[in-house]
């Protein structure tokens, strides 16, 4: 086979002035002329940041990157990107996923790269590198970060899904003070990403099953040394890559993504997959609907016992055999010929996958819990689809009837939640307005409220709750979410009243506001679009550009890709 001439030897490999200002900066870091006469250059774009607490060993992963492209013959260069701590960055990280796929996007392409690894860990540093490279379809990977050590508090393992019990026991005074602080500094106690199947894990499991990351990216944790060595064979991988000229677009098909949603069924994953996948199949041009998620995850069971919609962690996840061995037991189901970055087939990928443990991976016979993945939701309050996790909700509350308890806004929500006089009962149902894209704006992960304090204190642990806006992956409930359209726009959400009857039934996939047309329409004679108060800026332009939840919260303007090309020089 003729090589291909690499991308990066338009820069370096050119004649004269040009060539000359392309490399002469770049040895002020005593790179040796050889280093510029044809070798793969391997970008490696890090989203380490002491901000992004779940990234901030990507340094040293890095380094260990490093060492393999350098075995392998290839010229390896860091460059950092945008990097959104999920629990830090305000008002919401997903405000910032696009914009920082657009850093990715123009980083990649602007510079003499010929292959790409991508660092990616906390929740959205995952969808905004693959978005963002997806664009521009060089030889990519993925390499994650790795989940954490579940942390151990009072004799027992913990994770981030026990924050939400942590809350509670707090509120009623289960948790002393000095009890909360104390579980708060067990939780995170090494590196890595959310120990349980929340985002973050449920990312790298996507990429994972994709074919965009070695396998067991998924489920390595990060304070093994085993990440380290993955990180070394991805240095490796990534320069073979840029040899046989695997692109993007060879390893992302309409099967690809077909395999990824049926493989976040067998993890029970977090609902944010949706939105990802969503946005990084536009990128692709690959047709990918809402109804997909439905459609090839519902003879999905719950295969692994990981926490939130089990009991285990991610770390407990690859002792058992990790996520190779998890496909495994849906193999019959999978693509098994998609292509993977090793150049391998995924079915070649898995083939030699041992369960270990059965309390952690179950079987198709066997499963953990019959029903998992996604329950895609229809009716005149989200006619273009709302989404419901069925693993993390109570059995009996799939089929529901039940009275509105409205909330106009997360500022409304925040203010009467626990107000003792609130008009709830167990069988309402609570109903948040504008946390969608537009209206909060980004999105946020508030989908999930708090069950009201009287109610708690009785004793009542879940409750149907609908919204417009996301749940963190590791939260659970009966929570329906990314209703579209969303209320800020004018969706029949904007029009739910206090006292409506909401007919919530999974079985059939419905989701009905028991409000006749005519009612409906009267009501939005009133309908105020809101005032976000953003005149100007990026939250400005996120709000013109966002598309809805049903399509993936991307910016219009980004579907597609723009290739590799860029046809001027920068002087
Ligand atoms: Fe970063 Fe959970 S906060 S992965
Ligand atoms: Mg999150």
């Amino acid at each position: 086979m003729e090589e291909k001439k690499l991308r990066s030897q338009e820069w370096f490999g050119r004649k004269g002035k040009d060539g000359f200002i392309y490399r002469a900066w770049m040895k002020n870091q005593g790179f040796p002329n050889h280093l510029f006469e044809g070798k793969p250059v391997i970008g490696i774009c890090n989203t380490f940041s002491e901000l992004t607490p779940c990234n901030a060993h990507f340094r040293d992963l890095a380094d260990a990157v490093k060492r393999g492209v350098w075995e392998a013959g290839g010229f390896p260069l860091e460059f950092p990107v945008m990097s959104l701590g999920e629990c830090t960055i305000k008002p919401t990280a997903m405000l910032f996923r696009n914009l920082a796929s657009m850093d990715v996007e123009e980083s990649i392409r602007a510079n003499p790269l010929d292959g790409v690894i991508l660092m990616c860990g906390c929740d959205k540093t995952t969808p905004s590198l693959v978005m963002g490279a997806a664009s521009v379809n060089i030889p990519t990977m993925v390499l994650s970060g790795g989940p954490m050590l579940a942390g151990r508090f009072k004799g027992k393992k913990i994770g981030t899904s026990d924050l939400w019990r942590f809350v509670e026991e707090f509120k009623k005074g289960e948790l002393s003070q000095e009890e909360f602080i104390a579980a708060e500094s067990a939780m995170a106690r090494s590196i890595g990403h959310c120990a349980p199947m929340g985002t973050a894990s449920t990312m790298a499991a996507m990429v994972e099953s994709l074919g965009l990351a070695l396998p067991d990216n998924a489920t390595i944790p990060a304070a093994d040394s085993r990440r380290k060595a993955m990180a070394h064979m991805a240095g490796i991988n990534i320069v073979e890559m840029v040899r046989s000229d695997r692109k993007m677009s060879d390893i992302l098909t309409r099967k690809s993504f077909e395999n990824a949603i049926m493989v976040n069924a067998a993890l029970g994953g977090s609902t944010n997959f949706i939105i990802h996948l969503l946005a990084i199949a536009g990128r692709m041009g690959i047709e990918l609907s809402i109804e997909d998620f439905d459609r090839f995850s519902a003879d999905i069971p719950l295969i692994a016992n990981v926490q939130p919609s089990g009991e285990h962690f991610v770390e407990d996840l690859f002792y058992a055999g990790g996520l190779p061995a998890v496909m495994k037991e849906i193999s019959g189901k999978l693509h098994l010929d998609t292509l993977t970055v090793n150049g391998k087939t995924i079915g070649e990928n898995i083939q030699k996958a041992v369960c270990y443990d059965r309390e952690l991976i179950g079987t198709l016979e066997k499963p953990f819990k019959p029903e998992s993945g996604i329950a895609v939701l229809k009716g005149n309050l989200c006619p273009n689809g709302a989404v419901l996790k069925p693993s993390a909700c109570t059995p009996s509350l799939l089929q529901h009837r039940g009275q509105a308890v409205v909330f106009e806004d997360i500022d409304d929500y925040k203010s009467r939640i626990d107000d003792p006089n609130l008009d709830v009962t167990a069988d309402s149902v609570l109903v948040l307005k504008n946390v969608g894209p537009k209206g909060y704006p980004g999105m946020p992960e508030v989908g999930n409220m708090q069950i009201p304090f009287r109610l708690l204190s009785q004793g009542v642990k879940d409750m149907v709750r609908i919204s417009d806006g996301r749940m963190s992956g590791t939260g659970y409930g009966t929570v329906v979410l990314h209703i579209s359209p969303e209320a800020a726009i004018g969706g029949n959400l904007a029009l739910v009243q206090n006292g409506d009857w909401i007919h919530l039934d999974v079985q059939n996939r419905s989701l009905t506001l028991e409000v006749g047309d005519e009612e409906l329409a009267e009501r939005r004679l009133g309908f105020k679009p809101l005032d976000l108060g953003y005149a100007r800026g990026y939250a400005n332009m996120f709000i013109q550009h966002v598309t809805q939840a049903h399509e993936g919260v991307d910016f219009d303007f980004l579907k597609g890709g723009s290739g590799p090309e860029v046809k001027r020089d920068s002087h």
